[in-house]
């Protein structure tokens, strides 16, 4: 169980609430994995990474166009691997490959790390500076 940290923080509350959600999708994993039986529990999760995706890289790329944040495209793409990958998995799903729960927990503890605490960190200076908290 990966719970709340400070450390995950970017200091901005709606991106902080929409970063909770994917600790939550982190944790849905960990459970799933521990059961044979989990595919419906991994169809859940997979739609619910799709959503999180269109909803919550659209809340950041928003404020990214607003103000004008130099980096956005990369920014922008790493949140289309992200996307990208989900539809990968959904793809295996399809193909009635549920074995992937080990697969995806790996690859949401590396975005945990890599890109909520690297990637998204960067905008907070200007983010910040134009208003938001
Ligand atoms: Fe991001």
């Amino acid at each position: 169980m990966v719970e709340w940290d400070d450390k995950y923080s970017v200091g901005i509350s709606i991106i902080d609430d929409e970063h909770k959600q994917l600790i939550d999708i982190l944790n849905k994993v960990i459970y799933a994995k521990e059961h044979k039986d989990n595919q419906e529990e991994i169809r859940k999760i997979l739609k619910e990474m799709i959503g999180y995706a269109l909803t919550h890289f659209q809340t950041e790329e928003n404020s990214m166009i607003k103000f004008n944040y130099p980096e956005y495209q990369d920014h922008k793409d790493e949140h289309h691997g992200f996307f990208t990958k989900t539809i990968a998995y959904v793809d295996k799903m399809i193909e009635g490959d549920f074995q992937i729960a080990n697969d995806l927990l790996e690859y949401l503890k590396q975005w945990l790390v890599n890109h909520i605490q690297g990637t998204d960190k960067k905008y907070i200076d200007c983010f910040k500076k134009h208003g938001l908290k």
